[in-house]
């Protein structure tokens, strides 16, 4: 287990701290002890919160993004882990066109978030927001899913047209039943994104804890107005994936905007900072399709096809 300093987390590229001289023993014993302190915080972390709500079979194994716990490596981490090798319907997948299905049944986004007081957390493995009280819910094929927790991961783990974006977000919604549904967002470098804009100098508190050696600090965004993430999608495409972090649980409703939207590269490095190293970079890779269809829903191309069958492969 790792709390036991079983596994290291290794970073991809990793600029290591450059040190002045050689440590001495001392030095390096109470390195290796911060850092296995820094695996436990990460494993508790991981068991609690990147998968979502708690999930007790995740307590116990730090993944990483690289190196002996990296992607590749997942399933064997932990007896639990199975399904991130050996599942079919794993996430994220690269959108690609001929894979597209457009379904004139699917309805545009319902949904219906509500102003609520946030905070943001430092999950280790990514940057979260969670909400005091009820932040909302989206409907998916008549099944009502509430807004847990969303977070943001760098660069984007869904490729759209075999693009790799600069970040995605996570809206992670859960039904009584249990099951979820993700609503992603694509952003490419541009303009600044008005949603992380409002809380930048919290952004930056989280930064200022991490340096001051807290790892998972946690601070009160206060009310925090969900205008711009719920603005009306006229496209999106859907289809049945998993967790992108183990225990890659299946089943999973995923939602992707069609329209890529703007962040500066500011905001991008804001949302890295906090994490360490080894986690700037916490993408999972693309996983095979395994024939699953990927389905869109256009608006456009909803009121197209009313008026005219002929032309709607046009649209995508
Ligand atoms: C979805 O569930 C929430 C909480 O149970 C409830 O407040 C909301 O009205 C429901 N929405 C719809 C459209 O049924
Ligand atoms: C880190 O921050 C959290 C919440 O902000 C706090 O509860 C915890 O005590 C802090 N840990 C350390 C080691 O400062
Ligand atoms: C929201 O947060 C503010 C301060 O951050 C606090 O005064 C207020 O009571 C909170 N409201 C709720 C409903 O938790
Ligand atoms: C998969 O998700 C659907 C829709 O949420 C749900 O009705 C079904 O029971 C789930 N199946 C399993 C095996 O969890
Ligand atoms: C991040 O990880 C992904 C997937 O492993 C890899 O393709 C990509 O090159 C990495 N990016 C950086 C900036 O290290
Ligand atoms: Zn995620």
């Amino acid at each position: 287990m790792v709390g036991e300093g079983g596994y290291k987390y290794q970073s991809q590229s990793g600029p290591v701290n450059h040190e002045q001289r050689f440590p001495t023993k001392q030095e390096l014993k109470y390195k290796k002890k911060k850092k296995m302190m820094m695996i436990k915080l990460c494993f508790l972390a991981m068991a609690l919160l990147c998968v979502g709500p708690a999930n007790a079979q995740t307590q116990g194994v730090v993944f990483g993004y690289g190196g002996k716990n990296g992607p590749n490596q997942w399933a064997h981490l932990n007896p639990h882990f199975t399904k991130c090798a050996a599942g079919k319907l794993q996430s994220p997948i690269d959108i690609q066109r001929r894979q597209i299905f457009y379904n004139q049944r699917l309805e545009s986004l319902h949904r219906d978030y509500h102003t609520t007081n946030a905070t943001l957390v430092n999950h280790v493995c990514n940057v979260a927001m969670i909400f005091s009280e009820e932040a909302g819910d989206v409907m998916i094929e008549n099944k009502n899913y509430t807004l847990v927790q969303m977070h943001w991961h760098t660069p984007s783990e869904h490729h759209l047209h075999g693009v790799r974006y600069a970040a995605e977000l996570h809206m992670v919604h859960q039904a009584k039943d249990g099951s979820f549904a993700v609503v992603a967002s694509l952003f490419k470098i541009g303009t600044e994104e008005p949603f992380l804009a409002q809380m930048k100098d919290k952004l930056v508190k989280l930064k200022e804890e991490r340096s001051k050696g807290n790892q998972t600090a946690q601070v009160e965004v206060g009310k925090i107005d969900t205008r711009h993430i719920e603005r009306k999608t006229r496209k999106y495409f859907r289809y049945i994936g998993s967790l992108t972090t183990p225990p890659c649980s299946e089943n999973v409703s995923w939602t992707i905007l069609g329209k890529a939207r703007s962040m500066s590269m500011e905001q991008v490095e804001l949302l890295r900072s906090p994490l360490d190293t080894s986690y700037k970079n916490n993408s999972r890779p693309c996983q095979p399709l395994n024939g699953r269809r990927v389905e869109m829903f256009h608006e456009l191309a909803n009121k197209y096809e009313s008026g005219n069958k002929k032309k709607k492969t046009q649209l995508n």
